[in-house]
């Protein structure tokens, strides 16, 4: 059965993945904070993409632009003016919806043919007693909406002291305008010939109508950005350059997904239609999770267009152009632009790792991260905490893979509480230091110097010498088939 949305919350509450935000102070709408697993994870979910994309692509570049720009990036963008959703408020209970999405929220009924019996309704459908469709507040079910008014999803604050109009400025709703203004930039101090890309991580913020759904819609988030420029007046394989690019970005991201752990039947695209489309794109596809509130959106890749380089050079009064060596003409770039959320992917691979299982009569409940994601890479944990030469081993092998990956030392528990511990918090692998490893100098016994690494999936041992540990995992972290290396290591 798929996850639901309340066993992650409740998870990552117990396991400190996240929590939410001020809750000592009851809480503030939509904001939330990653506690000491949850950084971990989301940092790798950056690091990966940074790596594939940005780092391993010789057509590719990085940018880290500021949050706070000049007011006038949100003028020439079109955010000023369009960047809306239509609101509606009940005049009863004065709970506050977008008009845009009301007909998907299932709605209170006080029916009529049943003597005013209270019903809720499935979204979209007509009372199954009086036949009535939805016409009042769907959550009070008694009060009248206003008409719908557009509402600026852009946060304001000021520059400096003085709070005057002059210094009214946004936080950013997106970070690709701080690469757009850095277009230029860019080109000239990188040697950069079309096409090329240039890719940003940073905190985007929309004070968003009806944020929810755990850390699906907030109002503060993290979105990793591409805007890759091509000459729209080349032809690639038969196509428009930019059409030709659009598609293998699309693909692209597909393989990246599938690559760390998301499966192919649980993502989707959806193309934008005509009415839908943003006002900058010629195209957009949408590539969909299958999340616990059904298909959503995980990320966009947009045709922008020559929209944003045109209109900032129009208001910068600065060119930003390219000069195509070959024609001997300036062009302004087309823009594609792979857009994706940070948190939205860290939920997509939470729902995807998350398994309950059944061993030995137990339920075992186990994230299955890919490797290169699992928020802890390996734990090290001693077999008997009364053991001092067991525990000073553990904690020195420990010393020694933290040098590498993120490991951890445990010691609170009983062997067999400690994997389900790992398990639940997806870590890779497990090193076991056990009396066999050390040996006993009371009896004159020697250790044999090795220790056991466990696979979190298989939950499978082999007996490992101590100088092959970080090679050995290195591997498997790396990628490498479990069966593969535990061939290696036959049982003794
Ligand atoms: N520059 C284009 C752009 O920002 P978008 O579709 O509005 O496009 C891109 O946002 C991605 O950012 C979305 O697919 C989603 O993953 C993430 N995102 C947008 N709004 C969000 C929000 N309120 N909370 C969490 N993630 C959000």
């Amino acid at each position: 059965m798929p996850v639901s949305m309340d066993t992650l919350v409740s998870l990552s509450k117990r396991r400190g993945f996240v929590f939410q935000s001020s809750e000592i102070y009851g809480g503030t709408g939509s904001c939330w904070d990653y506690g000491p697993l949850g950084i971990e994870l989301k940092n790798k979910i950056k690091q990966v993409w940074w790596r594939e994309f940005i780092q391993r692509r010789a057509d590719m570049v990085g940018l880290d632009a500021s949050i706070i720009m000049h007011p006038n990036v949100w003028k020439a963008s079109g955010h000023v003016d369009h960047f809306t959703d239509p609101m509606v408020d009940c005049r009863e209970c004065r709970h506050r919806f977008r008009a845009d999405a009301l007909e998907g929220l299932p709605w209170l009924h006080y029916c009529p043919a049943t003597k005013g019996n209270k019903f809720t309704i499935p979204a979209g459908e007509p009372c199954g007693h009086c036949g009535a469709r939805r016409t009042q507040c769907p959550d009070c079910g008694k009060g009248e909406l206003t008409a719908p008014r557009q509402f600026n999803l852009m946060f304001k604050t000021f520059m400096g002291p003085v709070e005057e109009d002059a210094a009214l400025t946004y936080l950013r709703p997106e970070t690709a305008q701080g690469i757009f203004v850095n277009f230029d930039n860019v080109l000239q101090s990188m040697r950069r010939k079309l096409p090329f890309g240039i890719g940003q991580i940073g905190k985007s913020f929309r004070n968003e109508i009806t944020p929810g759904n755990f850390i699906f819609r907030t109002r503060e988030f993290e979105q990793m950005e591409i805007e890759y420029f091509v000459n729209p007046a080349d032809r690639v394989d038969g196509s428009p350059a930019d059409e030709y690019w659009h598609e293998r970005w699309i693909e692209d991201c597909l393989a990246f997904f599938e690559r760390y752990g998301l499966t192919r039947e649980n993502l989707r695209l959806r193309e934008h239609d005509k009415e839908e489309l943003a006002h900058y794109a010629k195209r957009t596809v949408d590539v969909e999770y299958r999340f616990p509130i059904g298909w959503s959106e995980l990320m966009g890749i947009a045709n922008r267009t020559d929209f944003d380089l045109r209109q900032h050079a129009k208001w910068s009064g600065k060119s930003l152009t390219y000069f195509d060596e070959e024609r001997k003409e300036h062009v302004v770039p087309y823009v594609i632009e792979p857009a994706a959320g940070v948190d939205r992917m860290l939920l997509a691979f939470l729902v995807e790792a998350y398994r309950e299982e059944e061993v030995r009569g137990e339920k075992r409940v186990v994230l299955r991260f890919h490797p290169a994601l699992a928020p802890v890479s390996v734990a090290v944990l001693p077999l008997l905490k009364k053991r001092e030469d067991i525990v000073r081993m553990a904690q020195a092998v420990r010393n020694d893979l933290a040098r590498h990956w993120t490991a951890y030392y445990d010691d609170t528990a009983a062997i067999g509480r400690l994997y389900r511990r790992q398990d639940e918090i997806g870590t890779a692998y497990c090193v076991t230091v056990d009396v066999q490893t050390v040996g006993d100098s009371e009896k004159g016994e020697r250790g044999d110097d090795k220790v056991t690494i466990r696979d979190r999936d298989s939950m499978e041992q082999i007996r490992v010498p101590r100088a092959e540990i970080a090679s050995v995992l290195r591997e498997l972290l790396g990628g490498e088939n479990w069966a593969r290396v535990a061939g290696r290591f036959p049982p003794e």
